[in-house]
């Protein structure tokens, strides 16, 4: 069985339910806590073995690019000040020379379109899919217990969590196969975006995909599907019907990032739990409520 070494990040997106603080800077640089959105999302994929992180990115994403880059005035002015603390957090921020690409989407099409923009540079190997506005709060991270749910049975595995009955019409939403036990379940089906009435579940994908390199030539063919967008979820239906598939239900917590009470819980969760502030921030928080 290959191993999963590389993920795509798609990055092109607009970020419109969190506008206006999107209007200049992209979303995934917004930040959360002490670092941006993108961090958290890059850094679970390192920790779960992923050599290489493929960013689909567009239009006005350049600042993403550079994030992860030398700042050489900024690193020499914070050496200099002896400004040692300040200088470690920027340089952990930069991922080997090499073990990051960029593909442009050129136009947006769709989270199965921008997948497909990473094609040649995925190859024909099992990858992973990280969507950046989720930061999933769990230990090991979400994807590295996929990782090692994929080494037992390989095929695919997307990771899913339960929602709100009335919320099925954000999210793809997946269809279990039978009596489902464990947390670990194949599946007869999945829909992008049902209707509550029409939702065959209420578990759903939570932003974290591996997934076989046939997923391509299912994209390639794929129909515009859900808000007139090529979906992701509706190739990896069709891939279904071909390969084994697994939803796995991971332990953690989800923050929806790209929405603003999502974004604001996050922040607030995770500053709880932050080794400089988490006190000072919960003695605070008991003033305020
Ligand atoms: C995307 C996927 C959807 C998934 C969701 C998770 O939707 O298409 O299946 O449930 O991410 O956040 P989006 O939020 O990009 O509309």
């Amino acid at each position: 069985m290959k191993p999963v070494r590389k993920v795509v990040i798609p990055v092109a997106g607009h970020g419109t339910r969190v506008l206006p603080a999107t209007k200049s800077i992209p979303k995934e640089l917004l930040p959360v806590v002490d670092r941006p959105l993108i961090d958290y999302v890059v850094n679970e994929a390192f920790e779960a073995g992923i050599e290489h992180v493929v960013l689909v990115t567009g239009r006005g994403k350049g600042a993403i690019d550079d994030y992860f880059d030398h700042a050489f005035e900024l690193e020499a002015g914070l050496e200099a000040k002896k400004k040692t603390a300040i200088l470690d957090s920027v340089l952990k921020t930069i991922p080997t020379a090499g073990a990051l690409s960029y593909t442009r989407q050129q136009r947006p099409l769709g989270l199965g379109h921008a997948v497909w923009c990473a094609r040649d540079i995925i190859g024909n190997e099992p990858f992973a899919v990280s969507l950046p506005d989720v930061i999933i709060d769990g230990t090991p991270g979400a994807l590295a217990q996929m990782v090692a749910e994929y080494e037992k049975t390989g095929g695919n595995i997307i990771a899913v969590e339960e929602v709100a009955k009335n919320e099925t019409n954000k999210y793809g939403i997946v269809a279990p196969k039978g009596d489902r036990s464990g947390s670990l379940f194949e599946m007869s089906g999945m829909v992008e975006k049902p209707a509550p009435a029409e939702a065959p579940s209420n578990l759903a994908i939570t932003g974290r995909y591996i997934l076989q390199p046939e997923i391509f030539d299912l994209l390639e063919k794929t129909p515009c599907g859900a808000g007139g967008e090529i979906q992701l979820t509706d190739a990896m239906d069709a891939l279904m019907k071909a390969q084994p598939f697994f939803a796995y239900e991971y332990e953690g917590v989800s923050h929806d990032c790209g929405d603003k009470l999502g974004w604001l819980k996050a922040n607030v969760s995770l500053a709880l739990k932050h080794p400089e502030f988490s006190k000072a921030f919960a003695g605070f928080l008991k003033t305020t409520s």
